[in-house]
């Protein structure tokens, strides 16, 4: 069997929180915590979460903007930390991100035209026409009009910058767009136009997503399977219809719950369940999720749940909802938990 277009294997991020001085322990941030993933060639992922879980995190390991505390992140088969100067601006080209502020993410003082021929212009010298031309293509791609390759950011609408990115992102012709939050400051009439643009794309160019959203209506509108994050770990995922129509953890089930039914395309995951999120600095032993859990039992906070492959095809981290069979996986020594295993 081929290897998968991009494959996550324990993935951990750990930010230091300060020198700590005369500490013999300095404190962490554990923005992702052992995430392992993998996304086929034409495939969508969407990550959810609330705020602080960990995906632009995530996002950031893939494009290799931060370096990993722990795992790997491997392009078929290879691993991107091992990659040398020119194997890695090869994979630099396959792999782009669209983020979600358009205005900050643009050049305001280059033209329309300029900004979405730069990434090819890194990699190889273009006449004039050559660069009018591919800016041509690359604006009518995303449905705009030639003309505004001479416009500045600034005179363009914010649907129109958000075009803008995705084309920029397009120049290379890469396999996977990590989009982060790519529609969130749209409106919803310009949301549903860009989603439907990267839908057509990915038909067209049989190119993979990984799509970060709060938004739950619009992940289940885009994505083929959902990764559901909760404080640094993926505590669900399945394939989409899967999880929108039987959620497992109950994380998930009260992600779901919270949605409005009416308008499903503008869900905001801000608190979608009973109390604080805690610390990612000094996270609950054992299931992380457990001072929130309607059904935490004591084993909830003692053992990490692991993650069981469950018979539809998904993945769940519940010791209730999807008990393991066989050895327990025991609390970490990055969790607070105070359980001794027996010999
Ligand atoms: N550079 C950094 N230094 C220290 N801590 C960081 C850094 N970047 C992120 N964090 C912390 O890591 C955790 C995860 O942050 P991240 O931005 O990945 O969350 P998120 O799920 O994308 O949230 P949001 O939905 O608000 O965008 C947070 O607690 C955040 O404060
Ligand atoms: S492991 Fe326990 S606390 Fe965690 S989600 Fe399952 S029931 Fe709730
Ligand atoms: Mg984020």
């Amino acid at each position: 069997m081929s290897d998968p277009l991009l494959k996550v294997e324990n993935l951990t991020k750990h930010y230091p929180l300060g020198a700590g001085y005369l500490k013999k322990t300095i404190p962490v941030i554990r923005a992702v915590e052992d995430v392992s993933f993998t996304v086929d060639a034409g495939e969508t992922l969407c990550i959810v979460g609330e705020s602080g879980c960990g995906k632009s995190t995530v996002a950031r390991l893939l494009m290799r903007l931060v370096e990993p505390t722990g795992g790997r992140v491997l392009i078929e088969g290879t691993d991107i930390a091992g990659l040398k100067k020119d194997a890695l601006r090869a994979w630099r080209r396959r792999m782009q991100m669209v983020f979600q502020d358009p205005y900050s993410s643009l050049n305001p003082r280059l033209t329309a035209g300029q900004i979405i021929t730069e990434p090819v212009e890194n990699f190889e010298r273009l006449s004039r026409k050559q660069r009018q031309a591919l800016a041509a293509d690359l604006l009518r791609k995303v449905g705009m009009s030639p003309e505004m390759m001479h416009r500045l950011p600034s005179e363009l609408s914010g649907g129109q910058r958000q075009r803008l990115g995705i084309a920029r992102a397009l120049a290379l012709e890469p396999s996977l767009i990590i989009a982060d939050e790519a529609v969130s400051a749209l409106d919803v009439s310009v949301q549903a136009q860009i989603l439907n643009l990267l839908l057509d794309l990915q038909q067209k160019m049989g190119i993979a997503f990984v799509f970060i959203s709060h938004d739950l209506g619009v992940v289940e509108h885009i994505a083929h399977r959902v990764a559901v994050m909760y404080l640094g770990r993926i505590v669900e995922l399945a394939p989409s219809e899967a999880l929108f129509a039987k959620p497992v953890h109950p994380y998930t089930e009260a992600l779901i719950a919270a949605a409005p039914v009416p308008d499903p395309t503008r869900v905001r995951l801000e608190a979608p369940v009973e109390g604080e999120v805690p610390s990612p600095i000094n996270p609950p032993s054992g299931c992380a999720f457990h001072p929130r859990c309607p059904l935490a039992v004591e084993r909830c906070r003692i053992e990490v749940p692991p993650l069981v492959p469950m018979a539809d095809g998904r993945i769940v981290a519940c010791h209730v909802r999807a008990p393991a069979t066989g050895m327990p996986h025991l609390a970490r020594a990055s969790t607070n938990s105070s359980f001794t295993p027996m010999a």
